[in-house]
């Protein structure tokens, strides 16, 4: 009897775990925005934008929900020169292959959503929202700005909780052994499924999709993001400055 029960326990955790990666039920978005100066300061790259743009749109559960839906960019032409300047593709600026990367692998999932089923209204919807947020503004409006100065992680993370009411996540640079500071690499800022803030959450699947997500591109290892860490001094890249730091001298 014992035996059973332990077996009908394993069972049904097996099963839900199962359910929980082939339903693809997704309960928040994930909008997440990158620091060109930093990305390009990993990756080389020779972006000279003086704002934060988007890196993605992606649901909290899935990955590749529907692999025969294909990226067609004449589908979103009107939404192009838009695209371009708040979700450029940081590494190929003239190319469409980050936005195909984007709805191959998180498009196809959140588009089990009426309001995002297409292309058009999954991209738009994630514009829309990026202008509505006003990540930049909102960080200007708490003095934070670029600087060669450090910022706490708790001043940054307040400035955000007072404009949005809700927790935001923040990503670094790892930084390496020894080196006693972070740079701000990624701000996720998250909403539900009527499009409402609210709290990102550090949960086993945004986790493993941050990790997976760093650069899609590239095939060689770099230190990628992580969750800063609220011990360190952030650094906030002025778009000027040269680069600083042991871990970028190590690419
Ligand atoms: C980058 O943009 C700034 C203004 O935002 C400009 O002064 C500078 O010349 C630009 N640098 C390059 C390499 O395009
Ligand atoms: C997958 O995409 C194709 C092409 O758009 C569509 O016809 C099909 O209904 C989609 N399948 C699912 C399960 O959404
Ligand atoms: C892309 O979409 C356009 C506009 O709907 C259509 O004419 C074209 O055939 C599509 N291309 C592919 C490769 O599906």
């Amino acid at each position: 009897m014992k035996t059973l029960t332990v077996f009908l326990c394993l069972g049904y955790v097996l099963v839900s775990s199962v359910d929980q990666y082939t339903r693809h039920d997704w309960t928040k978005l994930i909008l997440t925005h990158h620091w060109p100066k930093t990305f390009c300061t990993m990756e080389h790259c020779s972006a000279n934008f003086s704002y934060w743009t988007l890196h993605g749109f992606w649901p909290n559960v899935g990955n590749e929900c529907n692999s025969s839906w294909h990226f067609n960019a004449s589908l979103i032409e009107d939404l192009l020169p838009e695209m371009k300047t708040f979700w450029p593709d940081l590494l190929k600026p003239a190319s469409t292959s980050f936005w195909k990367h984007e709805w191959q692998k998180h498009g196809t999932c959140a588009a089990k959503d009426e309001d995002l089923n297409s292309q058009h209204k999954y991209f738009s919807k994630a514009l829309e929202l990026y202008h509505k947020l006003d990540l930049n503004g909102v960080l200007k409006k708490s003095q934070i700005v670029p600087s060669e100065k450090y910022y706490k992680l708790a001043d940054l993370e307040e400035g955000i909780i007072n404009s949005y009411g809700v927790t935001p996540k923040i990503q670094c640079v790892l930084q390496l052994k020894g080196s006693d500071t972070q740079t701000l690499g990624q701000i996720e800022i998250c909403v539900d499924k009527q499009f409402q803030l609210t709290d990102c959450e550090k949960t086993t699947d945004e986790l493993q999709i941050t990790d997976n997500e760093v650069l899609p591109f590239l095939h060689r290892s770099h230190p990628g993001f992580t969750v800063c860490d609220p011990s360190v001094p952030v650094y906030y890249p002025p778009v000027t400055a040269t680069p600083r730091g042991k871990h970028f001298l190590r690419l």
